[in-house]
């Protein structure tokens, strides 16, 4: 009778994100925003074979992080670093200490949460190295994510680690989600794996929800929602 599907979860997901946000639209505005576009405009962090998530992407990071709360995330792809800063500042409203590992086999910042005010106690680490490595690392230390960011492409012999660092209710978000980029081949190898059966994939949010921010922008973030923090509710 009622179907929901990834684009009818995307509006659901992203008005909530974007209408019970407001308190936060000032920190983005005036704090991330600026970093994000300082970066974006440095010479010195940039590579010709690469890109940085945009406003769009960072927002539903910033938005979902918050929303989530997470202690512990993990992120396949750093490069100059806009969307670990995007979640460690939705992480960090919530007013707890936040920890970020990210990797990039390719050369990145090494200072993704530079010019951030964060709840104290909160650290970043960055693995210069392949994702294998840094859930290796993660592993040996008997981790367990709250949020993992996937901005890369993931390896062979990550699915097996990441059935080891995978709970039921971390927050997965997949860059690049629209035709056949590495977003939707991320997707595939975590579901051809069981690892994500008790998530629900949510498409990236529709252009007009951002305009509820007065943002004339697009996201390619799609995300997996641990199927226990969908609840229904009488109002
Ligand atoms: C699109 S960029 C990341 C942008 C970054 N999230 C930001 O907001 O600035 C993708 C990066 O992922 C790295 N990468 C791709 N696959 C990877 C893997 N399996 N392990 C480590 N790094 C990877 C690439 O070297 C590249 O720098």
């Amino acid at each position: 009778m009622l179907r929901l599907n990834p684009s009818t979860l995307s509006q659901a997901f992203g008005q909530q994100l974007l209408d019970g946000g407001a308190h936060l639209k000032p920190v983005f505005e005036q704090k991330l925003l600026p970093l994000i576009s300082a970066r974006l405009l440095d010479p010195s962090l940039q590579r010709s074979n690469s890109g940085s998530i945009g406003l769009g992407s960072a927002l539903s990071l910033y938005l979902a992080s918050h929303r989530r709360a997470p202690k512990l995330i993990a992120e396949v792809g750093t490069y100059i670093g806009n969307s670990a800063a995007a979640m460690a500042c939705g992480a960090g409203m919530a007013q707890q200490a936040v920890q970020l590992i990210t990797c990039d086999m390719h050369p990145c910042t090494q200072q993704p949460l530079a010019g951030l005010s964060l709840p104290e106690g909160s650290k970043a680490q960055v693995v210069q190295g392949t994702s294998t490595k840094m859930f290796e690392f993660l592993t040996s230390k008997g981790a367990k994510l709250d949020m993992l960011h996937l901005d890369g492409r993931l390896m062979k012999d990550d699915i097996k680690l990441l059935s080891q660092l995978l709970k039921a209710d971390t927050l997965i978000a997949l860059d690049d989600c629209e035709g056949d980029e590495k977003g939707h081949m991320n997707l595939d190898l975590l579901r051809r794996a069981g690892l994500i059966q008790k998530h629900a994939f949510v498409e990236p949010f529709p252009r007009e929800l951002f305009r509820r921010w007065s943002l004339e922008t697009r996201s390619v973030t799609g995300f997996l929602v641990p199927l226990s923090s969908i609840s229904f509710t009488r109002q």
